[in-house]
């Protein structure tokens, strides 16, 4: 095997002075261009116009040369560009665990957006947080946890922003589900809202968004974007948020009650005077018989001026074309963030990395061009600008050491067979295509019964390796009963580099580093919460993915945070040191919620060793359980993944800050640290903990 490449290399990228200013600057050139524009006009501002190139515009000011926004999607890509990037999508980027790829491909994100023209790109995703494990969107967003959410969202947002290009973290809140997503009703209580789902936004807001859309689903029966409580108290009281909040496409639904309720853009909208327009014509009646003031159409203006400025947006920005090539080298982030985040889950008798075999196999549809799946679809999916399929990456890599390679192309379990008798090495493609719009089936099945392919492949060849392309979980356990299964390649969603990147695993060149972010269950039941037809209560709180599967000791097929290397890591000498005293946060209200939220009141270090022989990365974990009597999960609080050279070692940190160790009291309204014994666990996995120490909060 090749040397592994190190996976926090330095870019050479031209370094670039950001626009970026703060938002007390903002403020005040958003102020003195508000004092130069009419009511009409500031309620242009806040109307979106129609889709046109971009998917939203709002209205021109042309008295400030302000000129119409173009807002566009999406999470992983510029959609309906000819010539960018389809970078990896969110959940995938995520299960490298690896910072620097993550900042690297917002960045090259926000870059190409900038060049197209796009001023507010509609992204990242941080909900669906990913409860529902069939959830049509949850590959949008990075993972069912929200700590690990809120550490992606920040830097994707801190990223693009640098790069002068605004970002909207969406979708805000409790969409967590696609099945009746314009009707239903997400009921969530107080502490699990603040714990679970505006975890994320906390960060974002922090982090600088400029922007928020709010979602399709009421909360308590109110539509999220008419919603008093969460959009005027949580987001813009509690969590100082001094951006604007912009509708859904089709989200917004009455004229007064939003305005009032704290929406600042109505999104897509129509012409200013049409009868379909909410806002425009509609807004300036409602001011002037007194159901909306004035200020607070100016306070819309000025939120969604001071993004603007804030990006540095009115210093000359590109103008719309979506057909300019924009790729540069950002294919080389795609392919080292796909196989970083591809995880080997099943490994046996190390038949991987593969040995120069002779004869291959290549099953499925999910090997080609046609039938593979790297991203889901809706309006969070990008067009490829070019698609590396397995099979083309696969022949050419066999070619190098004369190996022959048979194909199946399709799904047929005969034909597969056939293709894979007497092979040395045979693949058998699963995959699981979701999209916005609908959930996927709750069973957790493989899409075109990639069961029967696998079974049949199995009674023909004792080699087989198992790739599955797919936007959440699938049920593995009628495979893995299977002897002649030997691996389980956890290919996830590798966009346009899709071959590269799994042959660069399977052939050795690079370690496997990738893990789960979501628990792989052996059975579609054991996840205890499920796509409703009708509202959701969310009575599991904040049991949600494996923090479920820890309480009830459910053993999962493969956990949270789980991933196989070509090599083995030691852990040791865990170190903490702590200031965390109990009590509420204080301190005064900035952007991101209370000040000392921020403050860090604990510090973790651990040791890792790669005691086997080749080169890889490990991805560590800290994981906090708070004092029983708070009724907390085991939770993620902490990664870092290290390079390591066979026999290295090297220092994992972990910074807690104050939040970290908090929980929600939602009687007295504010994060505080539990009195009691707090267990620090630092391991592989959520369940692989090696290390464990205590930190005494008196
Ligand atoms: C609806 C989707 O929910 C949202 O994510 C997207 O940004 C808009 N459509 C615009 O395409």
């Amino acid at each position: 095997m090749h040397q592994a490449v190190v996976t926090t290399v330095a870019f050479a990228v031209l370094p670039f002075v950001t626009a970026e200013i703060s938002w007390d600057e903002a403020y005040a050139k958003a102020r003195a261009a508000v004092a130069k524009i009419s009511i009409s006009e500031q309620v242009g501002l806040a109307t979106g116009q129609g889709r046109g190139t971009c998917v939203g515009n709002n209205n021109p000011v042309d008295s400030i040369s302000y000129r119409s926004l173009c807002l566009n999607d999406g999470p992983l890509g510029v959609s309906r560009a000819t010539a960018a990037t389809a970078f990896t999508p969110s959940i995938h980027a995520a299960s490298t665990w690896d910072r620097e790829l993550v900042r690297q491909r917002s960045q090259f994100h926000g870059e190409e957006a900038k060049a197209l023209g796009v001023q507010v790109l509609l992204g990242p995703v941080a909900g669906p947080i990913g409860k529902i494990p069939e959830a049509g969107r949850n590959w949008e967003a990075w993972g069912s946890d929200p700590y690990l959410n809120g550490v992606h969202s920040a830097i994707a947002i801190q990223e693009m922003q640098r790069t002068g290009v605004q970002a909207c973290i969406k979708h805000y809140i409790g969409n967590e589900q696609e099945l009746n997503r314009t009707t239903m009703s997400s009921n969530i209580d107080d502490r699990t809202m603040h714990e679970v789902y505006l975890w994320p936004y906390y960060d974002a807001v922090r982090a600088g968004a400029t922007s928020v859309m709010c979602s399709y689903n009421k909360l308590d029966g109110v539509w999220a974007c008419e919603n008093d409580h969460i959009l005027n108290k949580l987001l813009k009281t509690e969590l100082g948020f001094p951006g604007y909040v912009m509708s859904d496409w089709g989200a917004h639904h009455t004229t007064v009650l939003s305005a009032n309720s704290g929406l600042d853009m109505s999104m897509p909208g129509s012409a200013y005077n049409s009868s379909s327009t909410l806002w425009g014509a509609k807004l300036e009646r409602a001011i002037r018989c007194g159901k909306v003031k004035k200020e607070r159409v100016t306070d819309m203006a000025l939120r969604i001026l001071a993004g603007y400025y804030k990006t540095g947006q009115d210093g000359g920005y590109p103008s719309v074309d979506f057909t300019r090539d924009v790729q540069s080298n950002h294919g080389e982030n795609v392919r080292k963030t796909a196989r970083d985040g591809t995880v080997l889950l099943k490994n046996e008798g190390n038949i991987l990395p593969l040995k120069s075999p002779k004869s291959i196999a290549v099953v499925g549809s999910g090997a080609t061009t046609a039938g593979a799946v790297g991203m889901g679809g809706g309006s969070g999916a990008a067009r490829y600008p070019y698609f590396n399929a397995p099979i083309d990456a696969i022949r050419e890599k066999a070619a190098t050491s004369g190996g022959e390679v048979a194909q199946s192309e399709t799904d047929d379990p005969e034909s597969g067979a056939s293709a894979a008798k007497d092979k040395d090495a045979v693949f058998v493609f699963l995959t699981s295509f979701g999209t916005e719009g609908r959930d996927r089936s709750s069973a957790l099945e493989p899409d075109d019964k990639g069961y029967d392919l696998v079974q049949a492949v199995a009674e023909v060849s004792e080699n087989i390796i198992v790739v599955v392309h797919a936007v959440g979980p699938i049920i593995l356990t009628p495979i893995l009963k299977l002897p002649s299964v030997k691996a389980i390649v956890w290919g996830g969603l590798p966009s346009q580099e899709s071959g590269n990147a799994l042959v660069d695993v399977v052939w050795g060149d690079v370690n496997p580093s990738g893990k789960l972010v979501f628990t792989i269950a052996k059975d579609a039941a054991d996840y205890n919460t499920k796509s409703l037809p009708t509202d959701d209560d969310f009575s599991e709180g904040l049991y949600i993915d494996y923090r479920h599967f820890d309480r009830e000791g459910i053993e999962p097929e493969y956990e949270f945070g789980f991933g196989l290397s070509y090599t083995e890591f030691k852990y040791s000498d865990i170190q903490i040191s702590s200031q965390a005293r109990s009590g509420p946060a204080g301190g005064k209200i900035s952007p991101g919620g209370q000040r000392d939220l921020w403050d860090e009141v604990a510090k973790v270090t651990a040791r890792i060793t790669n005691a086997g022989k080749v080169a890889g990365a490990e991805a560590a974990q800290l994981y906090i359980t708070l004092p029983e009597s708070t009724d907390t999960p085991r939770q993620l609080r902490g990664f870092d993944k290290v390079f390591l050279n066979p026999d290295a070692s090297a220092t994992v940190t972990f910074s807690l800050l104050r939040r970290d160790l908090s929980i929600w009291n939602a009687e007295d309204q504010v994060w505080t640290i539990p009195k009691g014994k707090i267990v620090v666990n630092v391991g592989a996995s959520s369940r692989d903990l090696r290390l464990e120490g205590v930190i005494n909060v008196a």
